[in-house]
């Protein structure tokens, strides 16, 4: 049994014909940049967010740059965020010219460490960007004490979390800002490129659509030296359609990630991913940690099971920031987990069949 890592074809085929009329219609009204399908799409994903507003952007990145931006985040800031991410997080910092600081990880969550977070603060910090790593929202309650008492703002990287929930309440909602990357295969994919930054601020939100839109509130008046991160009419249009499709493929993640743990509970070298209380968990990515990493991604390989690794190297550690001489240690959770992650085959379409061949294959794979 062959069994892709993602696969995107498998779910285009059942809302193909949502598809087709969807693009017909941006298509007939030559709504191309920007335009009434991706400010029908703002407001249903606002709606879905439970925030005010949403502001559709080109990608993830760019919702994470417009949001630092229109916090005035700039040169000499500091921006603390935690290094198992991909790297577009610290990114955003870099791009606005200000400093990213890493705060650990917690090995249960693999999302920030709130009790780690104090230390990482200086007089320069402005924000904290907590991620909700693979699906899981971060523990947002401390998080957002701290940062509170220190006049810090939080805004979240929710581009893996789409509908994920934090006691009650959903992902993108919590921060002042919430920012969300709608990369292809993401739970909530677009056909393209595109992202959105959701809030409940109106000053901000309006900041965020001029900043996107060459610092202009009005055509060829600008009042800003801005951007152009706008998203296009296509992906307002084919995100609409998913939007609908989002919490019943949750929930297909969501019974993917319970059949995996079934299977693959007690097997010896073998640590699971754990939901925690507070959270509800929407598996953007089911990460397993083992210590033999590469001979359990080759005998999976062999098996023609699909894996991937989120992410080898964490980010204090890539090339592109060596300038900071962050060493080996600096972050030894988030280093530990860099280190075993693999990440298994997930999508809402996957098979109760594949499931079972891929956890069996891991447990023989394991076995000594
Ligand atoms: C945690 C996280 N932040 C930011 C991004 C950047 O999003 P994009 O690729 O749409 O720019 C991604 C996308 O992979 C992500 O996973």
């Amino acid at each position: 049994m062959k069994v892709p890592f993602l696969d995107l074809k498998a779910q285009y085929n059942t809302i193909k014909d949502e598809i087709a009329p969807a693009l017909q219609q941006v298509l007939d009204n030559t709504a191309f940049a920007g335009g009434p399908f991706v400010a029908q799409f703002e407001k249903e994903f606002a709606a879905f967010c439970g925030a005010k507003h949403a502001v559709g952007v080109g990608n993830g990145t760019d919702a994470l740059w417009m949001a630092l931006l229109a916090l005035g985040v700039g040169p000499g800031d500091e921006v603390i965020t935690q290094p198992d991410t991909f790297i577009a997080t610290a990114e955003a910092i870099s791009y606005c010219g200000a400093t990213p600081v890493f705060c650990d990880v917690e090995e249960k969550t693999y999302n920030m460490d709130p009790a780690k977070l104090e230390a990482a603060i200086t007089p320069k910090t402005k924000g904290v960007i907590p991620v909700h790593l693979f699906g899981q929202t971060a523990d947002i309650d401390p998080i957002t004490e701290i940062a509170r008492k220190r006049n810090l703002f939080v805004v979240e990287d929710a581009s893996q979390a789409h509908g994920a929930e934090y006691k009650g309440r959903k992902a993108g909602s919590m921060g002042v800002a919430g920012c969300f990357s709608f990369y292809p295969g993401k739970n909530l994919g677009a056909y393209g490129e595109a992202g959105a930054v959701v809030t409940s601020d109106d000053a901000l939100a309006d900041k965020m659509r001029m900043l996107r839109d060459h610092g202009s509130a009005k055509k060829y008046y600008h009042t800003h030296v801005g951007f152009n991160c706008r998203m296009d009419g296509f992906q307002g249009a084919v995100l609409s359609v998913k939007l609908k499709h989002i919490d019943t493929w949750n929930e297909g993640r969501r019974r993917n990630a319970r059949l995996y743990n079934e299977s693959l509970k007690g097997t010896p070298g073998v640590i699971l991913p754990q939901e925690v209380d507070y959270a509800k968990h929407v598996y953007h990515i089911y990460a397993i940690r083992v210590k033999e990493r590469d001979a359990l991604i080759s005998k999976l390989g062999e098996k023609e099971i699909g894996t991937n690794i989120h992410y080898p190297v964490p980010v204090h550690l890539q090339q592109a920031y060596s300038s900071m001489g962050l060493r080996e240690g600096s972050f030894p959770a988030a280093e530990r987990c860099a280190a075993e992650f693999v990440s298994l085959p997930m999508f809402p379409e996957l098979t109760a069949a594949q499931v079972k061949y891929v956890s069996e294959a891991v447990i023989s794979a394991v076995k000594r």
